[in-house]
């Protein structure tokens, strides 16, 4: 399970004016505060409710919704692996099970160190040079399941030398 956050209220607020507190940019907000935190954090909720006016439930129906959305702790990387159409065709299964089996973790969960998460998305448009992934927000594609370790490693790598930084 990935570590616990220390919520910056501030910069939700700043988040939540920036958006002039309008309802009809929930998803927006969301999105917002998910780029700081990789999920939304549910104590973040009733600030929300209470800023936007919406209802709880139109809020877990965002969450629910949109996959780039969470209200679960994600990991510091967070690998998306297509699953569209053209990627299937071309081996997306192989790839998501290449992860699967290296990080010993199913679709939709967070390794226990807190570095990865997977994901699976529908097409994310550069379905020509599929499999594709996306680590954080960098595409990798034409993919085997070397490849996909080889890029895992390097991410995995990396984060012990403390090179890859979300953005
Ligand atoms: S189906 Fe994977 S990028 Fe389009």
């Amino acid at each position: 399970m990935a570590n616990k956050i220390t919520i910056n209220w501030d910069k939700i607020q700043d988040i939540i004016e920036h958006y002039n507190s309008n309802p009809e940019n929930l998803l927006m907000i969301m999105q917002d505060i998910t780029n700081l935190y990789n999920y939304v954090p549910p104590e973040a909720i009733p600030l929300l409710k209470k800023k936007l006016n919406v209802k709880e439930s139109l809020i877990y129906s965002v969450a629910t919704f949109y996959k780039t959305i969470s209200l679960e702790p994600r990991g510091k990387h967070i690998i998306h692996v297509c699953t569209g159409t053209a990627c299937h065709i071309l081996g997306a299964v192989k790839i998501m099970d290449a992860y699967k089996e290296e990080l010993n973790i199913k679709e939709g969960q967070t390794t226990e160190d807190g570095l990865f998460s997977l994901e699976g998305v529908r097409c994310i448009g550069c379905c020509a040079s599929g499999p594709v992934i996306t680590v954080d927000k960098e595409i990798h594609g034409g993919l085997d399941r070397s490849k996909a370790l080889n890029i895992l490693e390097l991410y995995k790598r990396s984060s012990e030398r403390g090179e890859v930084e979300r953005g």
